[in-house]
């Protein structure tokens, strides 16, 4: 039987991951949006791209869920975007009804689904979903280690002149402006960065890393990235529906992993069939720790400010 995936929210994020999942023919679509039209405009536009491209799958939109039940894996897009100036955080409550909604209807059509949560900010907006659908937690993921592992990798290949494929970076923590890029783990064909690049260059590409999400709300300035976030996506749901077991930076619920504890934070994951199918724990230095603690109680902050709320 084909697999089935619905995208909430058709905007840029929500519509190219939808481009994104035909292209690789992983599964048919349905993109679902608050906005008469959109979604049922965009499908079929990504469906009439398939005789050109080859995709052989269906893509339909819609405003309401029923046309969404039975999905093998849910993508949550839906939400305000940033404006320049904004922090992911400034999002907090509007976008927390937006993702409150959007899982209860989730949770009621597709009660054996996988969500993926990409609204921000996002490591709280996964914590929301785990809440409503009331889903185990490896069924309850969030996007955001693959996409600022890429953006890391873009900017090491980018200084060192060699192909992103032989660089490999680890970025851990919340997706917000305390996420840990580990320096220590990260390294080109095995060489560890630190051999290639001084101590300045790191230090700005690690920066730069962090802010990679603002630096293109800034240049966009009435939205978000899209490109990078959606295909940072579509990874995670080729790994979940092709069993793959990849092993990503994800946003996992940790339940005393790295001494942390009832919170959403981005860990390397084991991506299969069952969702999150491992947490992997490694060691880390007393700083790194530190950071990551320190990232932690940044979505911490968040999720009480929500928890008041509930
Ligand atoms: C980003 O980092 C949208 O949060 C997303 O670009």
């Amino acid at each position: 039987m084909r697999k089935k995936v619905t995208v909430v929210g058709a905007g840029n994020v929500g519509a190219s991951c939808a481009l994104r999942i035909a292209d690789q023919e992983l599964a048919d679509v349905v993109l679902v949006d608050v906005i008469e039209g959109v979604p049922q405009g965009k499908g079929l536009d990504l469906l009439q791209s398939g005789p050109i491209q080859g995709y052989d799958v269906t893509l339909a939109g819609a405003n309401d869920y029923e046309p969404t039940a039975n999905s093998d894996i849910v993508v949550i897009t839906a939400g305000f975007p940033r404006k320049p100036g904004m922090s992911r955080d400034d999002l907090l409550m509007a976008n927390y009804e937006v993702v409150k909604t959007a899982t209860e209807q989730v949770a009621k059509y597709s009660p054996n689904s996988i969500i993926i949560v990409v609204t921000n900010p996002l490591d709280a907006m996964a914590q929301t979903a785990l809440w409503v659908s009331k889903f185990s937690k490896n069924r309850v993921i969030g996007m955001a280690g693959v996409l600022d592992s890429a953006r890391f990798r873009t900017f090491l290949a980018q200084a060192l002149k060699v192909s992103v494929e032989n660089v490999t970076a680890v970025v851990m923590g919340g997706h917000g402006d305390t996420m840990v890029p580990l320096v220590r783990l990260s390294n080109v064909s095995g060489i560890p960065i630190s051999d290639l690049l001084d101590q300045g260059t790191i230090d700005k590409i690690v920066e730069r890393t962090r802010n990679g999400g603002a630096e293109i709300v800034k240049y966009l300035k009435t939205g978000s990235a899209f490109y990078a976030p959606s295909a940072a996506v579509v990874e995670m749901v080729a790994s979940i529906l092709k069993d793959k077991k990849k092993v990503l930076p994800c946003a996992a619920y940790l339940e005393g992993e790295y001494g942390i504890n009832g919170v959403f934070v981005g860990v390397p994951v084991k991506l299969g069939a069952r969702g999150v199918e491992q947490i992997y724990e490694m060691k880390l230095t007393a700083e790194e720790q530190a950071l990551l603690k320190k990232s932690a109680a940044a979505v911490q902050e968040l999720i009480d400010v929500l928890k008041k709320k509930q």
